[in-house]
């Protein structure tokens, strides 16, 4: 078992991602319909948040939802809504009082009415908080959010605002839905499969990668302490050698 004290705080990731896969498959080994496993799902959510908020990462995103989920059966998509409102609704004043800030990325514009007041009041009332940044990706897919990004500097190209020539990299971070905020260091997927499924192409670059087979309503604090320690043993080398990032040159 992993303890808090055993981690680095030096070492700590700055933003860590999370594709929280294998709540379906989870409730169907146990007999039980689908929903089940999104609602203890969501239990692991509120484990996760807690726990990163009291570890000291700074940003976390969790893929709730994704552009190509909205393709299932209409009854498993309006059971997630469901969870999703009550979640947003009962852990309100936890975020206040733990000075989370509650973020969206992803078409927030296709969700059900009743879910998107919730979440832009609790985006609202949450906005001035600065321990911790949860993202929720709802109907998140990341070929859209960078379509999007073009299409908003192809705006202000046309609108006079912008150079061609000055688009760089900084400028596409820059109109993502992540604007202002750090690239996940750390990209977990719960689950044991092993794809991004859509999930921040951009952002994701340069971050290290850990897949488990463990199934998300299983994936609790231990789990989770164990994956920010394996990735403090990896070294990062961002296409340096080994012995360029170990020795800086002084
Ligand atoms: C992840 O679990 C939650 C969502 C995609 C909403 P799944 O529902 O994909 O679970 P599996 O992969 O079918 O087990
Ligand atoms: C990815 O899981 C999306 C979320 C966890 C919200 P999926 O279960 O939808 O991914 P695929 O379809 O198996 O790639
Ligand atoms: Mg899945």
């Amino acid at each position: 078992m992993v303890r808090p004290d055993d981690l680095d705080p030096q070492r700590l990731p700055s933003h860590v991602a999370i594709v929280m896969d294998g709540n379906g498959r989870w409730a169907q080994q146990r007999k039980k319909p689908r929903i089940y496993g999104h609602k203890v799902g969501a239990d692991s959510v509120r484990d996760i948040v807690q726990s990163s908020r009291e570890i000291g990462i700074g940003h976390l995103t969790l893929y709730a939802f994704s552009a190509e989920n909205w393709q299932r059966p209409a009854q498993e998509v309006s059971g997630l809504m469901n969870i999703l409102k009550s979640y947003l609704v009962s852990e309100l004043e936890e975020m206040e009082k733990n000075q989370i800030r509650l973020r969206c990325i992803g078409d927030i514009d296709r969700l059900p009415d009743g879910v998107r007041k919730v979440l832009l009041n609790s985006i609202e009332r949450t906005a001035d908080n600065t321990a911790l940044t949860l993202n929720l990706a709802l109907s998140y897919g990341a070929r859209d959010e960078i379509c999007r990004a073009a299409r908003l500097l192809a705006q202000r190209c046309r609108d006079g605002e912008l150079a061609v020539d000055s688009i760089d990299q900084q400028m596409i971070a820059g109109h993502l839905y992540t604007a202002g905020q750090p690239d996940p260091d750390l990209l977990i997927r719960t689950g044991g499969e092993r794809r991004l499924s859509n999930f921040l192409l951009w952002q994701a670059s340069y971050a290290e990668i850990y897949f488990t087979d463990i199934m998300w309503p299983d994936f609790r604090r231990d789990a989770y302490l164990q994956a920010i320690q394996d990735f403090q043993q990896r070294e990062r080398r961002f296409g340096k050698t080994g012995d360029q990032v170990r020795r800086p040159p002084t």
